[in-house]
Formats: C-alpha cells, structure tokens, sequence
C-alpha cells in the first residue's frame, strides 16, 4: 500500500501581536503568572473584521499549495479542523472551497479540537494509501479571539489562546524512504465537559427542570442561545485547567511511545517531536519523561499561544522553514485536548 507524505507545507500568522501585557487592559493577570505557568510571552489576534478562520486558512493553504507546486484545480479533498468556525454550520472545509475557486470536490470539516490536525491527516493518510485522492489538502486555522471571555472570569483561559494557520499539501510518497508511518487516535469521552465550550448547543443541560417546563414553543430558541446565557458568561470556553494538565502529560507521552513501539523505534531515533502547544509546561514534562534533547523537540507557543488545531501545522511549518526539518528525519506529531481525544503522527520526511 502507498504511504503518503507532505508535499507542501504552510502557515499564516496575523500580525497583530498581543502581548501579556496588553492583556492587563481587560482583566486582572500578570506577564509573570502567564510565562511561568504556561510559557507564553505573547500570541496572535486576527483582524476583527478582515480576518476570518477560513481565510487565515485559505492563506495557509495557499502557501502549502504553492510550495507543493499543486493548483487549487488539481485538489481532489479538503480536510479542515477548526473548533472556531466562520459559522456554526456550514463548515470552513467548503468556505475554503468557494474561496480557493476549487472544484466539486469533497470537503470534510474535522471537530477534534486541539487533536484536530493529528486526526484530520489521519484520515488523508487513509485515503491516499487507499489510492483514493492524489492530493489531499489538510488545514488548522482558528480565530480564538472573537470568541474568548476577556473579563477575570475568563483569564485562565483567554490568555492562552491564539490565532492562526496552518496546512499541508498530503501526496503519495515518491518511495518507501519517505512518508506517514502510522497515525494514532484515542478518545475518552469521561471528561467531556470539563473543556468545553457548551453554547449555543442542543444540550439543555444547566436549565432546571422548573425553568425547562415554564417554556413555550416560542421561547424554546432561548435554550439555545439566549441573553441569560451571555450574561452568565456561558458562551465561552470553559476548561479544568489543572484536571487537564494531569491527562495531558500522561497521554501524550504515551500516544508518542505507542507510534515509536508500534515502528520498532525508540525516543533516541526522532529528529524531532512537534507537540500540540497546549503549554510549554507540559510539552516540558513530556521531554522529560521520554528523555528527549531540547534539539528534539520544536516549541512555539512562546510566540504564537496555544493556537489548538493550528498548532501542530504552525509548528512544524516553522521548524522546517529555519531548516530543523530534513529529508529523511523521523517526525513526531501529537496532540491532546478537548474529549478527550489525543493521537500521534510518525512520519519520515
Ligand atoms: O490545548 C488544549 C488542552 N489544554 C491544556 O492542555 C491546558 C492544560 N492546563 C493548563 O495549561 C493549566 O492548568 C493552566 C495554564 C490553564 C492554568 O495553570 P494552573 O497552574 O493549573 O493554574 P490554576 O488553574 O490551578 O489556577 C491557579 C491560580 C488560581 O487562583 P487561586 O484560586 O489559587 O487564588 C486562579 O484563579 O491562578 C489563578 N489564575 C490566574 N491568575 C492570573 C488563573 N488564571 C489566571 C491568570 N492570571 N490568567
């Protein structure tokens, strides 16, 4: 079976730059606070209006594209994973269609999260090794900013996130030196609501029953979504911080190791291990705990915040264009978030 490999890789990053200080403007934190227990310095907001996620996407996309030197016509699928949409529905995968004048082509829209990406090549890997798709293009792209609780209620959260984009041109390998070795999804939905954001959602969950039944047909859109809601703070992201981390730096090391086991490798054969940027607190940790070299892993999230289905693209985009990825060098993608779901990428490049 044919593997598949990245022909193209690219990544946009807006360019207003907000750093931790800015932040102090809208809620009550401290630079010190953010760099010590998460590493970031500063992240990405894009334009209010200008700026959507499909369009940091579609610029992405078009650098992945220009580099694999492929045209919009000859895409035959779109994969793109955001958990910040342009709309609840339809999709980015076929805004990005529209936009990039593609053709009637497939257009799948992933909702992992910070797995996102990890579980998006996933599926391209299948179809190529399938002989389905010949060029298969894979985006992350988030807008975080337009939707996160910039009060103090909200700063364990909103000062992680950030903004931006990232793609990859997926084609079959040229030759069995090169390419996706094995990808590795898990989920565990226990802890689903624990990073979460819930609204607007068909749940109905936090509405006693008393509240529930006092409800017309009119007024049952306001379950939905509802000025009580907004005033409660209940359309943003919610996330266990602390009950987050303690998953995270079980699994990760472990998606990584089970995709090194499952190739006969250890953590001495990566180049380079590119970790979803949840926390530089954590991609630290899992470092350690595989023994790694601080020349084998790639961090960002100093620059960029925790950008969820756009990090792991970002990171590996920049890692290669300053020349820390080369051909032949065993890579590392691996994520883990909101589900839970996590998973691990091994590839040659
Ligand atoms: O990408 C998706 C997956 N996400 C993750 O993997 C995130 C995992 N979790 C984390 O990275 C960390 O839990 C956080 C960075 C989110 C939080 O760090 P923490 O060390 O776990 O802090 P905490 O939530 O336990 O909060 C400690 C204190 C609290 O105050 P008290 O109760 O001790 O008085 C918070 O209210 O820090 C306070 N706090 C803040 N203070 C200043 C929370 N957020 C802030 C803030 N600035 N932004």
């Amino acid at each position: 079976m044919l593997r598949s490999r990245m022909a193209g890789i690219g990544k946009y990053l807006p360019e207003q730059i907000v750093r931790n200080q800015d932040l102090l403007r809208y809620m009550d934190t401290s630079d010190e606070w953010i760099q010590e227990r998460t590493g970031i310095q500063e992240r990405r907001y894009a334009h209010r209006t200008a700026e959507t996620t499909t369009t940091m996407g579609v610029a992405a996309a078009q650098i992945a594209m220009d580099r694999a030197g492929v045209t919009a016509a000859e895409i035959d699928f779109i994969i793109f994973a955001t958990l910040s949409p342009d709309y609840y529905f339809p999709g980015c995968g076929v805004l990005l269609q529209r936009a990039m004048k593609m053709k009637e082509i497939g257009a799948l829209d992933v909702r992992n999260q910070c797995s996102g990406f990890v579980y998006a090549l996933s599926i391209a890997d299948q179809y190529i090794r399938t002989g389905t798709y010949k060029n298969i293009l894979v985006v992350g792209a988030e807008k975080h900013s337009f939707g996160l609780d910039f009060s103090t209620r909200g700063r364990n959260v909103s000062v992680i996130f950030g903004d931006g984009a990232g793609a990859v041109v997926i084609q079959p390998a040229r030759n069995d030196q090169e390419g996706i070795l094995s990808t590795h999804l898990h989920s565990d939905g226990e802890s689903a609501e624990i990073l979460a954001m819930y609204n607007p959602g068909t749940h109905a969950n936090h509405w006693k029953q008393e509240e529930f039944a006092s409800f017309d047909d009119a007024a049952i859109g306001q379950m939905f979504f509802s000025h009580a809601m907004i005033d409660k703070g209940q359309v943003y992201p919610y996330m266990d911080g602390p009950a987050v981390f303690k998953k995270a730096i079980v699994k990760f090391p472990e998606v990584i190791l089970e995709a090194l086991e499952k190739n006969g490798l250890t953590p001495a054969d990566l180049n380079l291990l590119i970790p979803h940027q949840a926390n530089l607190r954590i991609a630290q940790f899992v470092q350690q705990k595989l023994g790694l070299q601080d020349s084998q892993v790639y961090n960002n999230i100093q620059y960029y915040g925790n950008t969820t289905a756009a990090s792991v693209p970002i990171a590996l985009c920049e890692a290669w264009e300053k020349g820390k990825v080369k051909e032949g060098d065993l890579i590392c993608l691996a994520a883990f978030g909101s589900g839970f779901t996590w998973g691990s990428v091994l590839l040659k490049w």
